[in-house]
């Protein structure tokens, strides 16, 4: 199975390294195949495409750009690309403000419905967009796992997702459709917030049941 990933920040290049490591095909989408980024992943056998050959030879792909570049490489890729695909959403709809990163949409409508709406014969899932990129592969904590929430409309997509969440040690939970994007985007940041106040950056969310 190829796994295709749209932007090659720490996010793409994370679960680039994480997927490979579990034995799948990757290749990571990128407008600068030359960008300094990159060098180690390519020295290492790791396989680079423009954003348009990644999308349409991926069986998965997952969205992994800054929010201000979904729009943008979805135009590159062209939409058939995507057409009956799982795509995985990993952004959050940030812009940056003086008192730092903020939400630039919520409460009635969020980046998983918009980039559904951009795409509306794309499967999409919202997965991953509340935990650091160093951790989306590795959700095992202490002899356990994590949590990790989930939003799509397909359900045979969202299997599909928990699988990948189970090969990589998380617990999966299913939140429903892909307007509970409006609950996972404000949840991430309540992660960022954290972060941002605290400067710790290894925290993440598990579930107790008192
Ligand atoms: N960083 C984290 O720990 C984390 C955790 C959870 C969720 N997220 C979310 O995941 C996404 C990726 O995060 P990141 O930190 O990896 O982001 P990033 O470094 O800011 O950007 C990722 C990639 O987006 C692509 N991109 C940017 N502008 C673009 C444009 N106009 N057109 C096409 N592509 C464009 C670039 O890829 P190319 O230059 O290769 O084309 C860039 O490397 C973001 O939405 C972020 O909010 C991040």
């Amino acid at each position: 199975m190829k796994i295709g990933i749209l932007g090659s920040g720490t996010v793409g290049r994370s679960l680039a390294q994480g997927f490979q490591g579990k034995g799948y095909e990757v290749l990571i989408g990128t407008r600068d195949p030359e960008k300094e980024e990159l060098k180690a992943w390519k020295a290492a056998g790791g396989h680079i495409a423009s954003p348009s050959e990644t999308a349409q030879s991926a069986d998965v792909a997952i969205l992994a750009t800054a929010w201000s570049g979904a729009k943008p490489v979805i135009d590159l890729a062209g939409k058939d690309a995507f057409s009956g695909k799982l795509l995985i959403d990993v952004t959050n709809p940030l812009e940056f403000g003086q008192s730092g990163p903020e939400l630039s949409v919520g409460f009635s409508a969020s980046a998983g419905e918009t980039v559904q709406s951009w795409l509306p014969e794309a499967r999409v899932v919202k997965c991953w967009n509340i935990i650091t990129a160093a951790f989306m592969c590795d959700g095992s904590y202490e002899g356990g796992r994590l949590d990790m929430f989930i939003a799509g409309n397909d359900e045979t997509a969202k299997k599909q997702v928990a699988g990948f969440l189970d090969e990589f040690q998380w617990n999966c939970h299913d939140l429903g459709g892909i307007d509970q994007s409006r609950i996972l985007e404000p949840f991430a940041m309540l992660w960022i917030r954290y972060g941002v106040k605290n400067q710790i950056w290894n925290h993440a969310f598990k579930m107790v049941r008192k």
